[in-house]
């Protein structure tokens, strides 16, 4: 069809491709957190962003897939939340107009210097003391089967991606083996990147 591109052939189908129920590190990293904005960028069928409005946090969502924003409206319509999402490139989207309390990156893996560029950006739009929590496919994925890009540059090296996020204070940054059920799309053992901070004074 056209406009569709690959991320809306897989969000297509009715079932969520990543599933429904919010990704277990995101869940943990959220856990207790004062409610505020909170920004989830490529949030793709909204799992994350869904669990933080339930949660009671003013959600604004990006993706630029016109599929993915479709079924994210709908599963938040399902639990009864509202959400913000923007459909289009995060690179372009103007979604940083406000500051922000929370800001969640959950498995969005972009080229090197666009990732720099975007995670820089990401850090400016925190208010200081606001959250910040990133979740990725590290390096050693690579040929696992199990999720994540087929491509090396995509993967993401814990040192290289804390050093992206200006002025944030990690509380937590770890390569860790994980196990995960997250519907076709991320299924069986995985080594993924967890970072958690806290914006300081800018
Ligand atoms: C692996 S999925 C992760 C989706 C969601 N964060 C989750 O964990 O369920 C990657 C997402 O990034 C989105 N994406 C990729 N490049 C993008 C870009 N430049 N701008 C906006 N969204 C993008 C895709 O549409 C897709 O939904």
């Amino acid at each position: 069809m056209v406009g569709m591109n690959r991320w809306d052939d897989k969000y297509a189908p009715a079932r969520y491709f990543y599933g429904t129920e919010p990704n277990v590190l995101v869940r943990e990293a959220l856990a207790g957190l004062p409610t505020g904005r909170a920004l989830f960028l490529a949030e793709g069928e909204g799992r994350n962003a869904v669990h933080a409005a339930s949660l009671g946090h003013e959600v604004v969502a990006v993706d630029s897939s016109a599929e993915g924003r479709r079924k994210a409206l709908a599963l938040a319509a399902e639990r009864g939340v509202t959400l913000t999402y923007l459909l289009g490139d995060v690179g372009s989207t103007a979604w940083d107009d406000a500051p922000y309390d929370l800001a969640v990156l959950c498995f969005f893996h972009e080229w090197p210097a666009e990732r720099a560029r975007l995670h820089a950006r990401t850090a400016a739009a925190l208010r200081p003391g606001g959250r910040l929590v990133v979740v990725s496919f590290a390096k050693e994925q690579l040929g696992r089967g199990t999720g994540g890009p087929p491509d090396l540059e995509l993967l993401q090296d814990l040192d290289e991606v804390r050093g992206e996020f200006p002025g944030v204070i990690w509380e937590r940054a770890e390569r860790l083996e994980v196990v995960q059920h997250e519907g076709p799309g991320h299924d069986g053992p995985a080594t993924v990147n967890l970072l958690v901070g806290t914006a300081g004074q800018q």
